[in-house]
């Protein structure tokens, strides 16, 4: 049933929200499950639309998944199906990251190319090309990508693109070396803590790696994988999320077990605008509304993060003076610009780069989420919009937060989730 959520606006958000565990980290972590036929027991695992869909995916592919408590999932791919069908794939990009783990245990996939989504195309030619490299013969047709691992053999894997780094495709390439004969070397790789995450996962399975971090990331293949327990490292994005929801109401928002270190580019900003940030451990608090205009790009880690940027473009909505924003992962990734438009913000755009001319009043309206992140925004947007502002389409947001709204609420904020036939007129569903 489609649902929409209703905020009010004009609430100081105060105290504090635990981090889930990363959706961006326990996707790939639960491809690589594949890698062995032995038990994989995975924690902190967050509540996501996401998550389940690619539960559903391994159950397909012949795994036996379970769910025995909150967070945990155990996963047994004693036998596992070399196929992952249109239909699967194409709901979900980031099925994608199935492919290196077939490829790994099996010697060969087939799977359908996943398509592109409203941030932008999302190619896989830089996953294709790093199978290649390994000596896989790899066709596409008709839709479909096949990989013939018979006669793979480490190699060195150049994985840098046009953008840079590629975060799924270094996930594919580590998890297809893991148990390909000889020593691979990825260079170019994505420096992501979801990778790093990833590899320490695999470290517990016997795979040998080294570099993780690092822009080269060397594997050298074993005979095969044991089962092991492993928990998903905390979610850097949904904690940025909640930085932000107490930054732009200019309450006092502290999050609790995430990794300060995984957002340094992100806490730097958010300081530049002005906004107070103290870290500890495993907090980060946030207090205080920001006052300055700040220029930001979005790079592969350690930059700023791609998937913090809808968000940070919310925040500067409030601050005096033009805050430029650009794009360097997906140039198009400005969806969120077109709703807070009718929210009243003065946002052009040109090319690759928003600005954001801030500091006007924000009236709550109807909007429309196009992809997770923009749906975060949004409501972020109308935290401090006068009147009600109704977001459909939220299972956008269901795919990236575990109760958003709940916790929203729990820090002060008047946010409702409803049937989609609640809004006022004139504003039905999709
Ligand atoms: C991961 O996607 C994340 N998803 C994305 O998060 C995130 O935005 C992205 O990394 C960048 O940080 C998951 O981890 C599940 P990329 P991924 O390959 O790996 C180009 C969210 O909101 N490229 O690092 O698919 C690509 O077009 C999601 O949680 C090629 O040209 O991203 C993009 O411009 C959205 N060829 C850039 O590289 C390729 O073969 C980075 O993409 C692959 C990528």
């Amino acid at each position: 049933m489609l649902q929409v959520a209703r905020i009010r606006g004009g609430h100081v958000l105060r105290g504090s929200v635990r981090a889930a565990g990363s959706k961006n980290a326990a996707l790939p972590l639960l491809a690589a499950s594949l890698l062995t036929g032995e038990t994989v027991t995975l924690r902190n695992v967050p509540d996501l639309s996401d998550v389940r869909y690619m539960a559903e995916i391994l159950g397909h592919q012949g795994a036996t998944v379970t769910n025995p408590a909150p967070g945990v999932w155990t996963i047994r791919a004693e036998k596992v199906a070399h196929r992952t069908p249109y239909d699967l794939v194409r709901k979900m990009r980031a099925s994608v990251c199935l492919l290196g783990a077939l490829v790994g245990r099996l010697r060969q996939a087939e799977m359908a190319i996943p398509g592109g989504c409203v941030i932008g195309p999302r190619p896989i030619d830089l996953h294709l090309r790093g199978l290649e490299a390994l000596g896989c013969v790899v066709t596409v047709e008709a839709g479909l990508v096949s990989v013939d691992a018979a006669r793979a053999r480490g190699a060195t894997v150049p994985m840098g693109g046009p953008m840079g780094s590629t975060v799924l495709g270094t996930a594919n390439l580590v998890m297809a070396a893991t148990l390909t004969p000889g020593v691979t070397r990825i260079e170019c790789a994505a420096r992501e803590p979801e990778v790093v995450d990833l590899c320490a996962m695999l470290l517990r399975m016997g795979a040998k790696i080294r570099g993780q971090g690092t822009g080269v990331i060397e594997v050298e293949g074993v005979a095969s994988l044991r089962g092991c327990d492993h928990t998903v490292i905390a979610d850097r994005i949904e904690a940025g999320t909640y930085l932000v929801a107490g930054a732009i109401t200019g309450g006092d928002v502290t999050v609790t077990h995430c990794e300060p270190a995984h957002l340094t580019a992100f806490l730097d900003k958010l300081r530049e605008a002005g906004v107070r940030v103290e870290t500890g451990p495993d907090f980060i608090r946030a207090h205080g509304r920001p006052t300055r205009a700040v220029e930001v790009v979005t790079e592969p880690y350690p930059g700023f993060p791609t998937d913090l940027q809808a968000q940070f473009m919310a925040l500067q909505l409030l601050v005096d003076g033009r805050s430029p924003i650009t794009e360097k992962i997906y140039p198009a990734r400005f969806m969120h610009a077109a709703e807070l438009q009718r929210m009243g913000a003065d946002i052009a755009i040109e090319g690759a780069t928003a600005t954001v001319a801030g500091g006007r009043p924000l009236s709550g309206a109807p909007v429309m989420a196009s992809d997770l992140r923009a749906s975060a925004a949004l409501i972020l947007a109308a935290l401090v919009a006068k009147g009600e502002t109704w977001v459909q389409r939220l299972y956008h947001l269901d795919r990236g937060y575990e109760r958003f709204e709940e916790r929203l609420r729990s820090l002060g904020a008047d946010v409702e989730r409803l049937p989609a036939s609640a809004p006022p007129k004139g504003f039905a569903e999709d």
